[in-house]
């Protein structure tokens, strides 16, 4: 392993995902098992640039593994996307001779990693941590498992009213450019169908085979919507539903910021402390500009450039699935 590394920092940006505390415990613990110091920042890049930071050991990190939100606490970094707000982001690095760092976070993150590394000499390894899943070069993000299983947790208990009732309900989750959480809530709670930005359904045909279900007796329906959606959101949706068809009962809910929080499921403690394990690994062996995932069980580090540049779309495989079990 590489001699150069002696100091490294972690940071946490972006939306908040749970999972990502586990992971700052596993880069923070790793990093004293191989003899490095560690530095936690806090609130992101404006932490970065604000020199908030603090030296950190291995029992900072105890008892936060199951705890949601990130205690490192995270921003959306505006001063970071200016050359001077990078300048005195390196300034802060430079002064506690810190030659590499970690940035836990989705597509901003990693966008203001690459640049922040184009610009400046500083070693940096992205993990991937947000709620959406929609990162290119990992099968799974930090937070998205959570994150789904809360929104089939509330899908469930809407379906109890749904069914009572006879009501048509739309759900609205997360996922401003990806239908991941949506497709995944749907068939985990199934539903009777999704709509997502990678797909365009037409309403028209959507209200036709909701008159042929109610003529089956079918007559409560559960409809997952991605916030990203080209049809609108699950209100919007609602209300164009009764306009065209009006003995329709139809609601609207949106889960919002729920799907952000709770405990991790054990699913993302053990993604998100593997990838925490591994970025300190990489760094002492000399990556750098990379974001680490998971593809296939094997652990792959992508140029940043890709990940933020190319697209990850949910399978088309899974999409046909949903349709078929819908019914
Ligand atoms: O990127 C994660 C995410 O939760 C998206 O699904 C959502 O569109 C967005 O963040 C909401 O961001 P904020 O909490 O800053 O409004």
């Amino acid at each position: 392993m590489s001699e150069n590394i002696k100091k490294i920092a972690v940071l946490t940006s972006g939306g908040d995902a749970p999972g990502m505390n586990a992971a700052v415990r596993a880069v923070v613990r790793t990093a004293s098992y191989y003899d490095l110091q560690v530095y936690g920042i806090s609130r992101g890049y404006d932490g970065l640039i604000n020199g908030d930071i603090e030296l950190m050991n291995k029992r900072n990190v105890a008892n936060i593994i199951h705890r949601g939100g990130t205690f490192l606490k995270t921003a959306r970094s505006e001063a970071f996307r200016t050359v001077e707000g990078r300048k005195k982001a390196f300034e802060t690095l430079n002064a506690y001779d810190i030659d590499g760092l970690v940035v836990i976070g989705g597509n901003g993150t990693y966008t203001g990693a690459h640049i922040f590394g184009q610009e400046h000499d500083i070693k940096i390894v992205g993990i991937p941590g947000t709620i959406d899943n929609d990162i290119f070069g990992t099968d799974f993000t930090i937070g998205f498992d959570t994150a789904i299983n809360t929104a089939v947790e509330a899908v469930d208990k809407i379906r109890d009213t749904a069914d009572s009732h006879n009501r048509l309900f739309f759900i609205e989750v997360m996922g401003r450019h990806s239908g991941y959480i949506a497709l995944h809530t749907a068939i985990g709670s199934g539903a009777s169908a999704v709509f997502i930005p990678e797909v365009d359904l037409d309403l028209e045909d959507f209200v036709e085979n909701l008159k042929k279900a109610s003529r089956r007796n079918k007559l409560f329906n559960l409809v997952i919507i991605a916030e990203g959606n080209k049809n609108g959101g699950a209100q919007e949706l609602a209300n164009k539903v009764k306009e065209m068809y009006p003995q329709i009962d139809a609601k609207a809910t949106i889960i919002g910021h729920l799907q952000r929080g709770g405990s991790p499921t054990a699913n993302d403690r053990v993604l998100a402390s593997h990838l925490g394990y591994k970025a300190v690994e990489s760094l002492l062996n000399g990556a750098s500009d990379k974001a680490l995932g998971i593809v296939s069980n094997e652990l792959l580090l992508s140029p940043f450039k890709d990940a933020i540049s190319l697209r990850k779309d949910p399978d088309s495989d899974m999409i046909k699935m949903s349709e078929i079990l819908s019914l």
